[in-house]
């Protein structure tokens, strides 16, 4: 097997590489003066089964033309397999047309990466599930939910319940609550679709008084759910709020944001390379040991 990198996330690429006790994949990614991308695979790729690591965070529309092209260089040297690795699978909020006249971007991707075609997908915490039955290939979605709850238990909290920050993230929440032996609490939000980006909290279900809230979430961007939530939690009387989140995208203004809010402890993955160092709350776990695992599987290791 051979692992590639794409430009998005080489630190992880190269935390599953060390735990496979592989070297990373040759390759070289140039982009034309006018912003054309060109990669280069410098391996023998033939009758090996190669895995491409790319996350589709900022900037996605070049992350993930550059998987494509990188996947379509090493179809023309006769792989065995070809198997994107997407800790990140970006445009994925776009699950259903939210209103009409708008694109359904999760189906678009996927289709783009079938198509190629990659033989196999690795992806991790998808915004919804049902992003699954988008593919006609074979995906394995892991979850990064065993990974937060250990860390959670590192931290020996007492009266504490998981939150989810809106009615889509029930499942998720209750997943973890039962790998964690707490009950559950859900916020009603509502996002106002003609403001990009904002959302309002509308109520909060469940026994929160004197209670540590976990809040869980798939995608942290611009921080304004999970503020918000946590501000309401605290108003409806939360003694304190950890937040766990698997993608940190951290867009705009989020980490100065959060800062301001009354989340104690921010604990993400490391799907996405944050764009600016994280302080001290912010807490960073890794899901390598989880690609490697799932890796390990598909290549017969
Ligand atoms: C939305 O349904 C997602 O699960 C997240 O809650 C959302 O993407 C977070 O976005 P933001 O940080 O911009 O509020």
């Amino acid at each position: 097997m051979i692992l590639f990198s794409g430009s998005s996330n080489g630190e992880l690429t190269q935390k599953v590489a060390d735990i496979l006790s592989i070297k990373l994949g040759e390759r070289e990614l140039i982009r034309f003066a006018d912003g054309e991308c060109r990669p280069w695979i410098k391996e023998e790729v033939r009758d090996k089964t190669v895995f491409i690591l790319q996350s589709l965070s900022d900037p996605m529309d070049e992350h993930i033309i550059e998987l494509l092209l990188m996947g379509d260089a090493v179809l023309r040297s006769a792989p065995r397999k070809l198997i994107a690795i997407i800790p990140y699978f970006g445009y994925a909020r776009q699950d259903k047309q939210h209103r009409r006249g708008e694109s359904v971007s999760a189906r678009v991707i996927a289709k783009m990466i079938e198509v190629l075609p990659f033989h196999e997908v690795i992806t991790i915490d998808l915004h919804n599930d049902a992003i699954v039955g988008f593919f006609r290939i074979p995906v394995t979605h892991l979850s990064a939910l065993p990974v937060f709850a250990k860390r959670l238990a590192e931290l020996s909290l007492n009266r504490a319940v998981v939150v989810s920050p809106d009615v889509g993230g029930v499942k998720r929440a209750r997943n973890l609550s039962q790998m964690l032996d707490l009950p559950i609490v859900v916020m009603e939000k509502k996002r106002n679709l003609d403001q990009k980006d904002e959302s309002e909290v509308y109520q909060i279900i469940g026994d929160i008084k004197g209670k540590t809230a976990i809040i869980i979430d798939d995608i942290i961007s611009t921080g304004g759910t999970i503020a918000n939530a946590a501000q309401s939690l605290k108003e409806a009387g939360a003694s304190s709020v950890i937040v766990c989140g698997t993608h940190g995208v951290f867009a705009g203004e989020a980490i100065e944001k959060i800062k301001k809010s009354p989340i104690d402890i921010m604990i993400s993955a490391d799907t996405i390379v944050p764009p600016h160092r994280l302080p001290e709350r912010f807490h960073q776990v890794t899901l390598a040991p989880l690609i490697a695992n799932a890796v390990k599987k598909i290549a017969g290791m």
